[in-house]
């Protein structure tokens, strides 16, 4: 949790005064000695002590003590024995000052109780499957299931207020900043931008099928297109991908596209955006402009394209050490095209025998064939697996090179350029954590530019875009689009939180020819154009202003500034990993009717 937000602070207490109550629960404070208030909640305790009875009466702004004295009024001490945990009350009673040994700093009410002259069970509660103060003692699965207990818990409380805080200050930024908030169509067209899409079919049409939009992209272009100029959407996206800590098949995006504007203004803008974000909801400062880094030299530096710029090792390439090298795996590479990269870290003793064991696996699992690991020892001998394949000018350009002391460890992969730098970029982000060298309160927001405009599958031998296909070629590499479209550039960008994605945006191509050409070099055949994206195309021919944007994954945001370790708890009724929503169980089965009505038929045999 983020101390810095304190929804508390923020609720303006005259507005909650109903019919049924006077006041909220953690509004009741020192100030109020003295007078009658009417309150309303959970019971979050109750303790019989005999001579009086306690109930910790709850709601979402914080929790109040209620006090049963039967010489004060007896039929209201009587009822209180009956209450239970989460039962519904509502109380009368007068305000008084706690005795100073039971004052309670860590409330806001925490100097007061209420003596009550009334009681009222609004509703009573089973007992609940799980105390709301050991939420941290509790599966996962059970809090999913019972969702709307685990949502009274004061974490759930603050995560979903802080959601609401973050996409509050987003839309009076935009709001302020001309662009428009326009809804588009959930029930969409399959135009497919990576990930799998979730298909809906239509009674009215049978045989067809819509699909749930992965982003909004096409929709936001064609704003453009008619004249709206800024648009934006804090937009429900849907992928049926496999999921993972940071990912839902339903998420929500902050996104927008604005007209007649260029990388940089869209960079501004969310750079102003954040800016308002932090201040707005923390109450902190952020210096703008963020840090920009090519995706070239991020994946040299870092080994990944989301790097995590608070600790500072760095990859560095030691090719040049190795030229003339007899070890037969540095050969082969070399021979090859590949580089030898390595990590340094300062104190070997930290890393036992079988954790460098570990190491190596980590590298083969994230796509190197291995990892060797060298200790500098005492007179900066080098203690390694290979050390006896070193020859005395490579230990001393290793030495040199990197400037190496003792006690240091260096970690060595040999392989092509990306797959030493993602594998020794794992590496490196696990040292980090290992070695607790990266600042938790720190938000570290970079720019990563100049993306290739598309990458190689090598599985399927085609190329796939790096971002999507909308994305638009860079100027000066444009013109490698038929002959070497691997050396093409984008007009990419993405920000990157903590070694986080945060978002991805680009300027877009507005030009019907571009487009097509880009279509085919990603092997989408003419029918398929036609089919998929026949409406865009015909779109791109009457008159398409320049135009870019943005999406921000809002959940994701969340997470990392409410510095929490899964998606899920910024979500109010997430999927499981299996794609399972606990509380519905959903997805269900439905009435062979119901199927009829659309026209499916459903092959109980997983393999038909
Ligand atoms: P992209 O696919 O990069 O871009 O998505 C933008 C951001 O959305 C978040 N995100 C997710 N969050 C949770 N669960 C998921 N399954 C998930 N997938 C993505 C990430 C990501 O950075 N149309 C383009 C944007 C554009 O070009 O304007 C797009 O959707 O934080």
């Amino acid at each position: 949790m983020n101390k810095d937000f304190n929804y508390r602070s923020g609720i303006n207490f005259t507005k909650f005064k109903t019919v049924m109550r006077s006041n909220l629960c953690g509004e009741v404070d020192g100030g109020f000695v003295g007078r009658k208030v009417i309150l309303c909640g959970w019971t979050n305790k109750r303790r019989d002590h005999g001579k009086l009875i306690f109930i910790d009466l709850r709601d979402f702004s914080g929790i109040v003590q209620v006090v049963f004295d039967p010489k004060f009024d007896l039929k209201s001490y009587n009822t209180a024995k009956n209450i239970r945990s989460e039962y519904i009350i509502k109380i009368k009673g007068e305000v008084r000052n706690r005795t100073e040994d039971t004052i309670n700093p860590t409330l806001s009410t925490g100097e007061i109780e209420v003596f009550a002259d009334s009681i009222e069970i609004l509703n009573k509660s089973k007992t609940p499957p799980f105390s709301l103060n050991d939420r941290n003692k509790v599966d996962e699965m059970t809090r999913l299931k019972y969702r709307y207990i685990d949502l009274r818990t004061e974490s759930m409380q603050w995560n979903m207020r802080l959601k609401h805080a973050i996409a509050s200050s987003t839309r009076k930024y935009l709001d302020e900043n001309g662009f428009v908030e326009i809804e588009t169509p959930i029930l969409a067209k399959s135009t497919p931008e990576g990930a799998r899409d979730f298909l809906v079919p239509s009674r009215l049409n049978p045989g067809s099928f819509y699909a749930l939009p992965q982003s909004p992209q096409l929709f936001k272009q064609i704003m453009m297109f008619s004249g709206f100029d800024r648009i934006y959407q804090i937009a429900r996206c849907f992928r049926d991908e496999d999921l993972r800590s940071d990912r839902q098949p339903e998420f929500t995006q902050i996104d927008l596209e604005m007209s007649f504007g260029s990388v940089d203004d869209v960079i501004r803008i969310v750079e102003d955006l954040i800016k308002k974000i932090f201040y707005d909801v923390l109450n902190k400062k952020i210096s703008v402009p963020f840090d920009r880094i090519s995706w070239r030299e991020s994946l040299e530096k870092y080994g990944t394209d989301k790097p995590d710029a608070r600790f500072e090792i760095i990859i560095k390439d030691i090719s040049n050490v190795f030229e003339n090298s007899k070890l037969k795996i540095f050969r082969n590479v070399l021979d090859t095209n590949g580089c030898i990269k390595c990590l340094v870290v300062n104190d070997y003793s930290k890393f036992a025998r079988n954790e460098l064991d570990g190491l190596v696996e980590m590298a083969k699992k994230n796509g190197a064939g291995g990892l060797i690991w060298i200790k500098v020892e005492k007179d900066k001998e080098l203690q390694s697996p290979v050390s006896k394949f070193l020859s005395e000018s490579e230990r001393k350009g290793l030495i040199n090179a990197l400037g190496l002391e003792e006690k240091n460890l260096i970690l060595i992969v040999a392989d092509e350029f990306k797959k030493a730098c993602i594998a020794l970029g794992s590496i490196r982000n696990y040292i980090g954590k290992k070695l607790e060298i990266i600042n938790e309160k720190e938000f570290k927001f970079l720019w990563v530019v100049d993306f290739p405009l598309f990458e190689l599958d090598k599985e399927l031998n085609r190329l796939t875009p790096v971002h999507h296909p909308f994305t638009k070629p860079d100027k000066d590499t444009v013109r490698y689009l038929e002959t070497e479209p691997l050396k093409v550039m984008s007009m990419a960008y993405d920000i990157v939180l903590n070694g986080e994605e945060i978002g991805g945006g680009s300027t877009r191509i507005d030009n019907l020819k571009l487009q097509k050409k880009v279509f085919e070099l990603l092997s989408i055949d003419e029918k398929r154009m036609k089919e998929n994206f026949g409406f865009f195309l015909k779109s791109l021919e009457y008159g398409v202003p320049p135009h870019g944007g943005i999406a921000i994954g809002l959940d994701r945001l969340v997470m990392l500034i409410g510095r929490l370790e899964s998606i899920r708890e910024v979500i109010a009724f997430p999927k499981t990993q299996s794609a399972v929503c606990m509380m519905t169980e959903s997805p269900s089965e439905v009435s062979n009717e119901q199927l009829k009505e659309v026209f499916i038929k459903v092959s109980k045999d997983k393999n038909k």
